[in-house]
């Protein structure tokens, strides 16, 4: 019976990565530790929550003891660490949190599972989870590819570098067996509307303005999160220990244009006329060091696990619109309290 750690669980691509374990392999025991930050919220994982190899554990990755008790009285055999300060805009006004968080989190990580592990590693896999924004910014051309250089230009997304670098680091001094994954931008149904696609539909239903940072010009490369999820289980089971994925939806979007299309979707799902939502699209001031094209080429993982993402970007953006249309009480429990002064604080002076 392998217990396996993921943590951040209860976040957006964790509660997926949750479900797909604990519903496809009845014979590992899945140990989710959560803080429960603003961004963590338990109703992601309702439909798994009683199953019998699902545990939850409210944890701060920060704290080393606590870290460190748990390995001791649970004896994990794997980690997926997930969990992290995820916002950019977030990072731009409050860096420290994702220091903490996002380095000394990982760190903690790694600390226990070298105690724990020590030298009997057989059987053993310690997963960091990460993003392509490590790899800075691109032009016009060219695409993010496993040994680009890192250039992280955010406070998130150097965080998120430091952090890869010290599972490296740990793999090369302690022979921690690691593996990681650079993903880029996930959509999908449990992301929190602080992200531009939730954001913008639940503005939309509400008839609210849906600020573009900029001209709208800048560039991401969408995946569905579902397609995340099978990614990592790939790269968990059959990815080479100290190898780094890339994976990417082959999918790359102006904002502008993503949003005209999620505006067309949500009238169409609403039954408003088509282009009322485009009406509501306002131009706002750019976000700081805002990065161009984030594109990600993921040959690897397609020519060596054979990862292909299912879902095309219509039919994604269409079955995320129903999810948030239909889920309008884990949009309401989300958007009230915090939510109200969060958006506020970044939006009211742009
Ligand atoms: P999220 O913000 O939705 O969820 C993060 C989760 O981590 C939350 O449940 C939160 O409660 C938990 N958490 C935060 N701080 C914690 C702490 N100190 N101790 C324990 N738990 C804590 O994030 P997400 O979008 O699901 O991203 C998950 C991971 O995937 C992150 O590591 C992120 O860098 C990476 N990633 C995200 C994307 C994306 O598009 N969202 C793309 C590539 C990689
Ligand atoms: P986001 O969802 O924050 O992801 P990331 O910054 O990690 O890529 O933003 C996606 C893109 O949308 C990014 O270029 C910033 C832009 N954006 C807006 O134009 N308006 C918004 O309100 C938000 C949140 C993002």
């Amino acid at each position: 019976m392998k217990k396996i750690l993921i943590t951040g669980g209860a976040g957006f691509i964790g509660s997926h990565v949750v479900r797909l374990f604990v519903s496809k392999y009845s014979d590992y025991q899945i140990f989710n530790l959560d803080a429960l930050t603003y961004a963590g919220n338990l109703e992601n994982l309702k439909d798994v929550q009683d199953a019998e190899n699902y545990h939850f554990l409210k944890a701060d990755i920060t704290d080393d003891q606590q870290i460190d008790q748990l390995f001791v009285k649970h004896q994990f055999d794997a980690v997926i660490h997930l969990a992290a300060e995820s916002h950019v805009d977030r990072s731009i006004s409050d860096p420290l949190s994702f220091v903490k968080t996002n380095i000394i989190g990982t760190v903690n990580l790694l600390q226990a599972a070298k105690k724990h592990w020590g030298k009997d590693v057989e059987g053993k896999r310690f997963y960091h989870v990460s993003t392509d924004e490590v790899y800075g910014s691109l032009g016009e051309e060219g695409f993010f590819v496993e040994t680009t250089s890192y250039d992280p230009k955010s406070p998130y997304s150097a965080s998120k570098a430091a952090s890869d670098h010290l599972v490296r680091a740990y793999a090369n001094t302690y022979d921690l067996p690691v593996v990681l994954s650079n993903c880029s931008n996930n959509y999908g149904p449990n992301q929190f509307p602080e992200k531009l696609i939730p954001l913008c539909i639940n503005n939309i239903k509400n008839e609210k303005p849906l600020p573009i940072y900029g001209e709208g010009l800048n560039i991401r490369d969408w995946l569905y999160v579902e397609d995340h999820a099978r990614a990592i289980d790939l790269v968990f089971h059959k990815g080479k220990l100290s190898q780094t994925y890339n994976i990417g939806g082959h999918n790359e979007w102006t904002n502008i244009d993503l949003v005209k299309v999620l505006c067309d979707v949500v009238d169409k799902q609403l039954g408003r006329a088509t282009g009322t939502a485009q009406k509501l699209i306002t131009f706002v001031k750019d976000r700081a060091g805002h990065d161009m094209r984030y594109a990600i080429d993921a040959s690897k993982i397609q020519n060596e696990l054979g990862f292909k993402p299912s879902l095309q970007f219509e039919q994604g953006i269409e079955k995320t619109v129903k999810w948030y249309l239909e889920n309008q009480d884990w949009l309401d429990n989300i958007t009230s309290g915090n939510y109200q002064h969060y958006y506020d604080a970044q939006y009211k002076s742009r």
